[in-house]
């Protein structure tokens, strides 16, 4: 399992520009962050560090898929040079949920994908996956977009939360960064 390890310091190629608690307690304030594959080195300071690891799609359906597949963008772009990590931990009352019904509100009711598709290719974006290492958080999300971009990024995140999908989200952190 690829565990990606993000270290919020004084190192890195990103630049730390805020740290904003949405939902919950916030992340400590750093200068910057380094997005890593291997642990941090010991002497290297580090302010926070967050793991999670890629994995398969849970609710994402073969349509759906070929639609992403057709016009997502890869990570890494020169011009991408604004991100966000943003940190979500659900409620138990999320994860007590049958995979159907998790799918239902997910999709059917929030309309997650259908509305994240509007702003492909502009935002290039990673899942990763928490919960199950132990950590602080359910999953980290991580976003990549350029500068031009930031006003529609803004715009996704309202409707996002906006969604019956977020009524779950008990514990949220919005850190952006530039490079
Ligand atoms: C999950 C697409 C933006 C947070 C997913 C999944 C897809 C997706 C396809 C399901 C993966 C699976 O099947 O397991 C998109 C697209 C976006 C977008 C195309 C457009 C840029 C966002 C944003 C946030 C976010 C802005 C956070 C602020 C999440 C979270 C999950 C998720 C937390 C995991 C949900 C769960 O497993 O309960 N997204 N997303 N997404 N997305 Fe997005």
């Amino acid at each position: 399992m690829a565990i990606t390890r993000f270290t919020a310091g004084s190192a890195g190629p990103w630049q730390i520009d805020r740290v904003l608690a949405v939902t919950g307690p916030t992340l400590a304030p750093a200068e910057r962050l380094q997005v890593s594959a291997l642990p941090p080195t010991a002497d290297s300071e580090s302010v926070w560090i967050l793991s999670g690891a890629t994995s398969y799609k849970r609710y994402t359906e073969r349509a759906e898929q070929a639609a992403l597949d057709a016009v997502q963008p890869a990570l890494g772009r020169p011009d991408a040079r604004c991100a966000a990590l943003i940190p979500i931990t659900k409620s138990s009352r999320w994860w007590d949920l049958p995979q159907d019904e998790r799918r239902a509100v997910f999709e059917e009711t929030s309309h997650h994908i259908a509305i994240g598709l509007e702003y492909l290719p502009a935002i290039a974006r990673q899942l990763y996956h928490s919960r199950d290492l132990d950590e602080p958080f359910d999953f980290l999300t991580w976003f990549e977009y350029a500068p031009g971009d930031a006003t529609a990024f803004e715009e996704l995140l309202a409707r996002l939360r906006t969604s019956r999908e977020w009524d779950y989200v008990e514990r949220e952190v919005d850190i952006r960064l530039s490079r």
